[in-house]
């Protein structure tokens, strides 16, 4: 290992809302920041917020506040949000930090010296809303410009523009001879027709300071700020860049100290939303190549949650509040929820019906039930005394910890949530076949008594070991009713036979309360 497994999420709009978006992106981020810990690799997961740009400017001229107190006071809240969803992130960035901000001038200053920018005049339609430069090819058949942009007004400004030209072809090739670069497969070709069916425009990287203030003033010119998604994008490598991180150009690091540990850049996995796909696969390597920086090894693209159906949105209320939902029915019944829902790539449909009925069928009767069950007749029958081994279910544990392990590699973590389900369902099925509550009638059947206490203990243990990276907080209360110390998070510890026969475990409790009427 000669480097950290180093893995990032999007960094969110510090003035939105924390919703199940973000949740769900930031989850994903967790589980394979803990997979990879569990698996022995030394890991770096960065989140945090993105806080510059005109939005936040107004908003809190609307609250009569600065624009940095108005930041501190939501990025208190985002990292409180963080802390309920129980993320293991090693750092929290938000790019008004000045760690971030010298990174970001380094970088401009490299690469208008290297004649990446030019200045030009700009004058056509511009939507305050998104920040962003509208071209014809924005507009719908009747003329007009989608909603989604606001209001869009006319604007003749100068800003300073990045040549992307000359950087398609190596882009291209780079996506073509690295198929995972861009996953799942489908927002890879995605990408790829994109860049083969349109020439790239050049990027706009500035707005003027006297339009929009809040922003990183670009170091050659004070009359400007920023384009915020050039600002947004640096903070995966200014992080590494704030602790000399030797996979860092050296410029990108002056003024830093060091920081402890294996080098972290390139980024192994960057964890992001459908929609901000164009930032992360054509402009953010393009950006990267002009630094002089490696580009990273993974984008690994989610879809989108709707409502009932229907897009989330504040103003019509159709919103899941993942915070309230972790109130009522706990963060790891969350975590399960939207990753078993949903598998990497495609869009889900939150309902309330469907939370609670795979509340209900899969945690509290299926591992809830199973942990349970098997726990209280070890304590009723045998004092809590684990048997002999037995191996009858280690076949199909070992068979469901080598495909989990392998899926979870590949980061894929519903199909792994599936197989880790086959052996829940297996180990109910064998309670209900070997019915130990008929065995423990029978003083002749001590033996066979004693043959399926241990395996379903020792599968208990076993599933607390898998599920720990999505369930942390249930699987260690599994492993405190098994009478173990410690925390089920390494791997090396699933091998079947980790009971030990005459250990005592301590006292089962429901991990699951039902919530039926
Ligand atoms: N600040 C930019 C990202 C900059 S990254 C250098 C941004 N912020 S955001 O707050 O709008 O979105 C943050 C992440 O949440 C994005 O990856 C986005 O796709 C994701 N989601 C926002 N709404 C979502 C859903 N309804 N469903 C799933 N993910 C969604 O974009």
């Amino acid at each position: 290992m000669n480097k950290r497994f180093y893995l990032t999420t999007a960094i969110d709009y510090v003035n939105g809302q924390p919703h199940l978006g973000h949740a769900y992106e930031k989850v994903i981020a967790d589980v394979i920041a803990r997979f990879q810990r569990s698996a022995g690799s030394e890991v770096y997961f960065l989140t945090g917020l993105d806080e510059h740009g005109q939005k936040v400017q107004q908003a809190a001229v609307t609250e009569g506040s600065t624009p940095q107190a108005y930041c501190d006071v939501l990025a208190a809240s985002w990292q409180a949000f963080a802390r309920k969803l129980e993320l293991t992130n090693d750092e929290f960035v938000r790019t008004t930090q000045s760690r971030h901000k010298a990174v970001v001038q380094a970088a401009l200053s490299r690469l208008h010296a290297e004649g990446h920018f030019y200045k030009e005049k700009y004058e056509g339609f511009y939507s305050a809303k998104e920040e962003t430069f509208l071209t014809e090819k924005d507009r719908l058949p009747d003329g007009s410009f989608p909603a989604s942009f606001g209001e869009v007004i006319r604007l003749q400004e100068q800003n300073y523009y990045f040549r992307l030209k000359d950087h398609q072809q190596w882009l291209i090739d780079h996506i073509e001879s690295n198929p995972g670069f861009v996953a799942p497969e489908h927002r890879r070709n995605e990408v790829l027709g994109f860049l083969k069916n349109n020439v790239l425009e050049d990027l706009c990287i500035s707005r003027p300071a006297s339009r929009l203030n809040w922003g990183i003033p670009l170091p050659f010119d004070p009359d400007y700020v920023t384009y915020v998604w050039f600002d947004a994008l640096t903070n995966y490598i200014s992080i590494p860049a704030s602790q000399q991180d030797p996979g860092v150009p050296a410029y990108l690091t002056e003024g830093s100290q060091p920081g402890a540990g294996l080098p972290l850049w390139p980024a192994d996995l960057h964890i992001i939303g459908k929609d901000i796909l164009k930032f992360h696969s054509v402009y953010w390597p393009i950006m990267l190549k002009a630094m002089g920086a490696a580009l990273p090894k993974q984008i690994l693209v989610h879809g989108w949650w709707q409502k009932d159906g229907q897009k989330m949105s504040k103003t019509t209320g159709n919103v899941v509040d993942p915070m309230v939902l972790v109130d009522e029915w706990g963060v790891d019944a969350f975590r399960f929820y939207v990753l078993r829902e949903l598998d990497i790539g495609g869009d889900g449909n939150w309902t309330d019906a469907g939370f609670k009925a795979r509340y209900s069928a899969e945690l509290a009767n299926g591992l809830g039930n199973l942990v349970n069950r098997s726990l209280s007749m070890l304590k009723r029958y045998r004092q809590g005394i684990v048997p002999a081994q037995s191996d009858e279910l280690r076949p199909d544990a070992e068979k469901v910890v080598a495909e989990t392990l392998e899926l979870l590699k590949g980061n894929r973590l519903q199909p792994a949530l599936l197989s880790i389900w086959s052996l829940i369902t297996r180990a109910n099925q064998y309670v209900d076949q070997t019915a130990p509550f008929k065995l423990a009638k029978d003083p002749a059947q001590a033996a066979r008594l004693d043959e399926v206490l241990y395996n379903l203990a020792e599968t208990c243990r076993v599933l607390a070991i898998l599920l720990w990276p999505f369930l942390p907080g249930t699987t260690c209360r599994i492993y405190e009713q098994l009478g173990l110390s410690g925390t089920p998070d390494s791997r090396t510890a699933v091998a079947w036979g980790g009971l030990i026969p005459g250990h005592a475990i301590g006292t089962p409790a429901p991990l699951f309360p039902r919530k039926d009427p």
